[in-house]
C-alpha cells in the first residue's frame, strides 16, 4: 500500500535549527516544509494542508502564538506544537490556552520530538475519522451506526419511519436518505402533517381538478404527484388525522389515486419517508394511529438518539454552529470559553440539536468580542446544568488555567526528577515561586 508521507510545517527563524530538525523529521519519513517568519508561515498555511505544525515562539515579525491563533480560527483539529524557550512557563501556558496541542521547551530532544509528533498525528487521525455524513454532524458510536443504516437504506425503496425527539435531526436524516438514493435528482417534497387543517389535507396530498369544489378554479397537483419519482417526506405523521390515515393507507396499498373531484387514475411513484417524535406504537395501542398504516410506513425503522445520549457530539456541533453563525452575522468568533462547553456537556438538551443550535446563534449575536463566554448563554441552561451536577465541578474545570499550569509544572518536575531547584530554573521562576505554585496546586502540603 502506498503510504502518503505526513506533511510538517516547521516554523523557525534560525537556519541551523531548521536544518537540524528538518533532517531528523525527514529521516523519520515526514515531508518537511519550512517557514522563517510569521508572514511566510501564514502564507504556506493558506495554501497547503499540513498534517502537523511545529512553531518556534519568537519570530522576527511576530510570535508563534499569533500564528496559532489565526490557524485555530480555521482549523481546530490539526496538531500545533509550540517550541518555547527554556524557562518560559508563561509562554507554555499561553500556548496551551490558545489551543496548542503540546509545547516543547528548548533544547529539543530529537527522540522526544518524534515521539510527540507521532502521538499527535495518531490522535488527530482518530478525531478526523468521521465527524460528518451528508451534513449530519456526529462522531458518537450511535451516530456512526445511524450513518451506516442511512447508507444501506438509501439503496432500497422501502418505506422508512424515522423516530426521534424534537430537534434531533429527523428532517436532516430524511434528506440524507434521499440525496444518497437513486432518486437524488428527483424532488424531495416535505409535508408537515401537524400544520395542515383536516379540510385541506386531501387537497395537499392528492391535488384537485378544476371545479372540484367552490373556489377550485384551476386544477392543482398534490404533493404525491409533485414528488413524482422522488421522495415524499411525511413529517410529524403522528399528527395525521384518522380520516387521512385511512386514505393514505389506501394509496400506499394501491399505488394509485384520484385527484379530489377527478376520475383520472394517477400513479404514485414516490418513495415515502415518515418522521415522528411521538411513540407511534403506543398510539397504535391507544387506537389513535392505525395499526395497518403503522406497518406500511414502518418497513424500515430508524431511531435518532437524543443529544443527551451522545454528548460527545456536542463539541463538534458547537464548532459547526459557531462557524455557521459567525459567518451569517459577519462576526469573527474564534473561541469559546471551556466553561461554556462544560455547561453544555452537563445540560440535558430537551430540545436536542435545535436547542443547541439556537443557543449558539443567540450567543454569537449577543457576543461583543471574539470569544463566547458564560454570560452569553441563557441563564436557564446554566442553572439547569449546575443544579444537575454539583456546583464545585465548575470551579475545578479540567481545561482551566490551573489545570494547564499543573500539567506543565508536573511534567517539568518529572523531567527533573522532582528536583525543585532545577525545575524552577527550567520553568524560569524562583524556587520560592515554584513552591508557592506547587502548594496552590496541591502538589505540596500547604
Ligand atoms: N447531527 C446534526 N448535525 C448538524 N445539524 C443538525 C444535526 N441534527 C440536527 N441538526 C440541525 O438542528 C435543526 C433541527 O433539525 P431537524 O429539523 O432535522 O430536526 P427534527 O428532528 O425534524 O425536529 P422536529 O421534531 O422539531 O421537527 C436543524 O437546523 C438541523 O440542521
Ligand atoms: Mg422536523
Amino acid at each position: 500500500m502506498l503510504e502518503v508521507k505526513p506533511k510538517v510545517l516547521l516554523i523557525d527563524d534560525e537556519e541551523s535549527i531548521l536544518k537540524v530538525i528538518s533532517t531528523i523529521l525527514k529521516n523519520e519519513g515526514f515531508t518537511v516544509i519550512t517557514a522563517k517568519s510569521k508572514k511566510e508561515a501564514l502564507q504556506k498555511l493558506d495554501n497547503i494542508k499540513f498534517d502537523i505544525i511545529l512553531s518556534d515562539y519568537r519570530l522576527p515579525d511576530g510570535t508563534g502564538i499569533q500564528i496559532l491563533e489565526e490557524f485555530r480560527n480555521e482549523d481546530l483539529i490539526t496538531p500545533f506544537i509550540m517550541i518555547t524557550a527554556y524557562g518560559s512557563i508563561n509562554g507554555a501556558v499561553e500556548a496551551m490556552q490558545k489551543g496548542a496541542s503540546h509545547y516543547i521547551s528548548k533544547p529539543i530532544d530529537s527522540s522526544q520530538l518524534v515521539e510527540i509528533i507521532n502521538f499527535h498525528l495518531k490522535k488527530a487521525s482518530f478525531t478526523n475519522e468521521i465527524k460528518e455524513f451528508e451534513g449530519i454532524i456526529g462522531k458518537s458510536s450511535q451516530m456512526k451506526e445511524l450513518f451506516k443504516e442511512i447508507s444501506i437504506i438509501s439503496q432500497s425503496n422501502s418505506t422508512v419511519l424515522i423516530e426521534g425527539e424534537s430537534g434531533t435531526g429527523k428532517e436532516l436524516v430524511a434528506k440524507a436518505i434521499h440525496k444518497l438514493s437513486q432518486r437524488k435528482d428527483k424532488p424531495f417534497i416535505p409535508i408537515n402533517c401537524s400544520a395542515i387543517p383536516l379540510e385541506l389535507f386531501e387537497n395537499e396530498l392528492f391535488g384537485h381538478e378544476k371545479g372540484a369544489y367552490t373556489g377550485a378554479n384551476t386544477k392543482t397537483v398534490g404533493k404525491i404527484e409533485l414528488a413524482g419519482e422522488g421522495t415524499l417526506f411525511l413529517d410529524e405523521i403522528g399528527e395525521m388525522p384518522q380520516l387521512i390515515q385511512a386514505k393514505l393507507l389506501r394509496v400506499l396499498q394501491e399505488k394509485e389515486f384520484f385527484r379530489v373531484g377527478g376520475n383520472e387514475i394517477v400513479k404514485m411513484k414516490c418513495r415515502v419517508i415518515s418522521a415522528t417524535n411521538k411513540n407511534l406504537e403506543a398510539m397504535v395501542e391507544e387506537g389513535t394511529f392505525r395499526e395497518d398504516l403503522f406497518y406500511r410506513i414502518n418497513v424500515v425503522h430508524l431511531r435518532i438518539p437524543p443529544l443527551r445520549e451522545r454528548k460527545e457530539d456536542i463539541p463538534l456541533l458547537v464548532n459547526q454552529f459557531l462557524k455557521k453563525y459567525s459567518l451569517e452575522n459577519n462576526k469573527e468568533i474564534v473561541d469559546i470559553d471551556p466553561q461554556v462547553i462544560e455547561i453544555f456537556l452537563k445540560y440535558d438538551w430537551p430540545g436536542n440539536v435545535r436547542e443547541l443550535e439556537n443557543a449558539i446563534e443567540r450567543a454569537v449575536v449577543m457576543c461583543p468580542i471574539d470569544k463566547i463566554k458564560i454570560e452569553h448563554i441563557p441563564k436557564r441552561i446554566i442553572n439547569k446544568a449546575i443544579s444537575k451536577n454539583n456546583k464545585n465541578n465548575l470551579q475545578t474545570n479540567t481545561y482551566n488555567l490551573n489545570e494547564i499550569e499543573r500539567k506543565i509544572i508536573l511534567s517539568a518536575l518529572e523531567e527533573e526528577n522532582w528536583n525543585q531547584t532545577r525545575t524552577a530554573q527550567k520553568l524560569g521562576i524562583s524556587r520560592k515561586q515554584l513552591r508557592t505554585k506547587m502548594k496552590n496546586l496541591g502538589l505540596l502540603p500547604s
